[in-house]
């Protein structure tokens, strides 16, 4: 089992030497990628006007552009709400960048009570993502909203 206490002391390391976003949320994909197993896909998509961008990740070449609404990304989005996909197959609209996912979690990234991107993990195991790994997850997504700055 993961042991997120120490995942989130090491991002905050990480937070603690540079906040802007780019090398912040790199190194937070490369953390996520090498020390949770099972995963073939992390990162972060960012709220630019009406769609996410795709951020800084690890894994396969990724869609660039999702609408607000779309995919599990999309939906992280607009409802301002995790989404833990047990079988991303099952799932209205999900946008297959990688035919190897399985199941996915997405956890919104908020700041002044908005929504400004999203991280996103993929997994080709069935049910990869438990209750355990969403309250890891979201406590690893507060620090990164608490450190993160956005602009250039
Ligand atoms: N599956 C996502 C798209 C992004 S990739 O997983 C990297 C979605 O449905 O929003």
């Amino acid at each position: 089992m993961t042991d997120y206490p120490m995942l989130c002391r090491q991002l905050q390391a990480l937070a603690d030497s540079e906040r802007h976003y780019v090398p912040l949320l790199a190194n937070a994909s490369a953390l996520l990628y090498e020390t949770l197993p099972d995963l073939n896909w992390a990162g972060f998509y960012l709220v630019r006007g009406d769609r996410l961008v795709l951020g800084p990740f690890q894994g396969k070449t990724a869609c660039i552009h999702i609408a607000r609404g779309k995919g599990v990304c999309g939906a992280a989005w607009r409802d301002d709400a995790v989404q833990r996909v047990d079988d991303v197959h099952a799932f209205p609209g999900h946008i297959a960048c990688d035919g190897a996912s399985n199941a996915e979690i997405v956890i919104p990234l908020r700041q002044n009570g908005r929504v400004v991107g999203v991280l996103d993990i993929d997994s080709p195991c069935l049910n990869r993502f438990t209750v355990q790994d969403q309250a890891g997850l979201e406590e690893f997504a507060r620090i990164l909203e608490n450190a993160m700055l956005l602009e250039d």
